[in-house]
């Protein structure tokens, strides 16, 4: 039983986050990067966060992904309350069930497309060899049978995201978490990778995508839209 379904069986949010603050200490001043964001996000969703620079978008996405923790506020995911977790804790949370998608694909430029697919099992101490055949399977699911063995910089850069959202999704994790998808592709390529994360929110009722974006359309390809200023959500 997934650790989302409560005993009676209803589905609670995949996010839940109540009066999430993060403050940054700068200098003799506090900056004040969420400033009281509540949220609940089922899973099957497909949402995108928008808001202008220095809003606090990647800052709401980091916490989701344990990469940061707030300040206050309480932030529940997939069952897991992040408040408080060790170093380790948050590692293993983030390894196991978060995958992230970036702008900059941040791919192992010596690794095959397969390799860097896998790498994440090999960070959990499995074995890559082992992980080929899920990897290859993954490749093939964004369209890419055709480069399993091909290095990042023989790839295009919709096919290198490509390989990036395979291994996000190579630890079948419970949230995606994409900072900027398409902020490095053209249109035509940014469509087909936003139809893609769409399709992977929509076949799983037990799986969120959230999408950080500037990019108005990218925006309205998602089934709900956050719109932060200044560290609080605004309808
Ligand atoms: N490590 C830090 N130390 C101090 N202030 C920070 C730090 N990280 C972020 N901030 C501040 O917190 C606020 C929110 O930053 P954040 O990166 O979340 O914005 P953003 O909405 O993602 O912006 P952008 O669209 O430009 O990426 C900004 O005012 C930023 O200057
Ligand atoms: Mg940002």
């Amino acid at each position: 039983m997934s650790a989302n379904i409560t005993p009676h069986g209803e589905r609670a949010p995949l996010v839940h986050a109540r009066n999430l603050v993060r403050e940054y200490a700068f200098g003799d001043t506090t900056v004040r990067a969420l400033d009281g964001v509540d949220l609940d996000l089922p899973g099957g969703r497909f949402v995108s966060i928008v808001g202008p620079s220095g809003a606090g978008k990647s800052t709401l996405l980091h916490i989701l992904g344990a990469l940061d923790q707030p300040t206050s506020g309480e932030i529940v995911v997939d069952g897991v309350p992040l408040t408080g977790l060790g170093d380790a804790q948050a590692s293993e949370f983030r390894r196991r069930r978060v995958g992230f998608i970036f702008q900059f694909f941040n791919l192992v430029p010596t690794m095959s497309a397969w390799e860097n697919v896998a790498l994440p099992r090999l960070l959990d101490n499995q074995s890559l060899r082992k992980a080929k055949p899920e990897a290859v399977a993954l490749l093939e699911r964004v369209g890419l049978h055709d480069r399993v063995d091909h290095r990042p910089n023989e790839l295009s850069g919709g096919q290198m995201q490509r390989v990036a959202i395979a291994r996000s999704l190579i630890m079948d994790p419970a949230i995606v978490l994409a900072d900027e998808p398409t902020g490095n592709l053209d249109s035509r390529t940014g469509a087909a990778v936003l139809e893609l994360l769409a399709t992977l929110a929509h076949d799983r009722p037990d799986r969120l995508v959230v999408m950080v974006t500037h990019d108005a359309t990218a925006a309205a390809a998602t089934d709900q839209v956050i719109t932060v200023r200044d560290g609080r959500v605004v309808i």
